[in-house]
């Protein structure tokens, strides 16, 4: 392989620079050209490429968001669509691909691999932590951080004033990040797409725990599960106490990347540069018990809600 792309896709994670870096180094001190993709599957249909340098990615180790940028294209999953973009690939001259993103991103990637004929390897980025094949991805460590350290706050303001907070953070299609944030905290309740919940049961133990001597509540609610507007407006009507909501959003997406994101990043960026020149494809690079592994790009989304699970159970056992 002489000639390699690199791009990030998908919602930015803090962590995709340090990743990138590690990329863009590790290719050089293999003698590869590296060139990257500007604005995900959105460059690379239109040939929006760059070629790195080692002092490209100088200064990005520490830094949040992603150099190359991001971009959400469904416009990729039309086949004409990625005809086209194949013909602006091959021009370009790139004999391998590797994707910094999420699920979403690695559909995109399969394809690639399966009908261009070229080589693709996966990093897990996301502050989801919803990417079967890897214990974590790149990302999740420093929004989870973000989440604990929000939800410390609001439970000292909820403290004092003996109230019910609902706090929504992200998570459209998994409760990963919403139920590790709840272990953290000690949250009363998490609410998460992956399981049902009733107003009328959770407002009972919110009761019970302030008979008991609580001066607080704290439900943690993933987006996908329900909106904090929704779950406040029910609760409400089921309470005396005061409730109040806090939406965390897109703050869970940015910030310096953490220590542990740092080295998970540099971890697997470097593996992704030295499995694509072994002859890896079609796999992505992940963690486990910590060994850098492989898994195919196409994955059994079952394992992601099973982690889920297991977090739920935990959370209800130790709350
Ligand atoms: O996939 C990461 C994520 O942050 C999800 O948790 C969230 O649901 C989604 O992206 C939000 O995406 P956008 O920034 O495009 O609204």
């Amino acid at each position: 392989m002489k000639r390699i792309a690199v791009m990030t896709s998908g919602g930015d994670a803090a962590g995709m620079n340090p990743a990138l870096r590690a990329v863009v180094r590790s290719a050089i001190d293999a003698g590869v050209e590296i060139f990257g993709i500007r604005r995900g599957f959105a460059g690379l249909c239109e040939g929006d490429f760059v070629e790195m340098s080692a002092h490209s990615v100088s200064g990005i180790l520490q830094r949040g968001g992603t150099i190359l940028r991001t971009f959400r294209h469904p416009q990729f999953d039309r086949r004409e669509v990625r005809d086209a973009a194949a013909e602006v690939f091959h021009r370009a001259g790139f004999d391998g691909l590797i994707i910094i993103g999420g699920d979403g991103s690695f559909r995109g990637g399969h394809c690639i691999d399966a009908e261009w004929n070229v080589p693709v390897i996966g990093v897990p980025g996301t502050i989801d932590n919803d990417i079967p094949g890897t214990d974590y991805s790149i990302g999740y460590d420093t929004a989870l951080n973000i989440a604990v350290d929000a939800v410390d706050k609001i439970r000292d303001t909820a403290t004092s004033h003996g109230r019910i907070f609902v706090v929504e953070v992200m998570g459209r299609n998994s409760g990963m990040l919403a139920v590790a944030t709840g272990l953290c905290c000690g949250a009363e309740e998490v609410l998460v797409p992956e399981a049902p919940f009733d107003y009328d049961e959770i407002v009972r133990d919110i009761e019970q725990g302030y008979n008991r001597g609580k001066q607080h509540a704290i439900i943690i609610v993933a987006e996908g599960a329900t909106s904090a507007h929704t779950a406040t407006e029910q609760i409400r009507t089921r309470t005396t106490k005061e409730v109040r909501m806090v939406v965390l959003g897109h703050i869970q997406r940015g910030g310096d990347p953490s220590a542990f994101d740092r080295i998970l990043a540099t971890r697997l960026g470097h593996a992704a540069v030295e499995r694509l020149l072994d002859g890896a494809r079609g796999v992505m690079v992940g963690l486990k018990a910590n060994e850098v592994t492989l898994t195919p790009l196409k994955k059994d989304r079952n394992k992601a809600r099973q982690a889920v699970e297991y977090m739920l159970g935990l959370h209800h056992c130790t709350r």
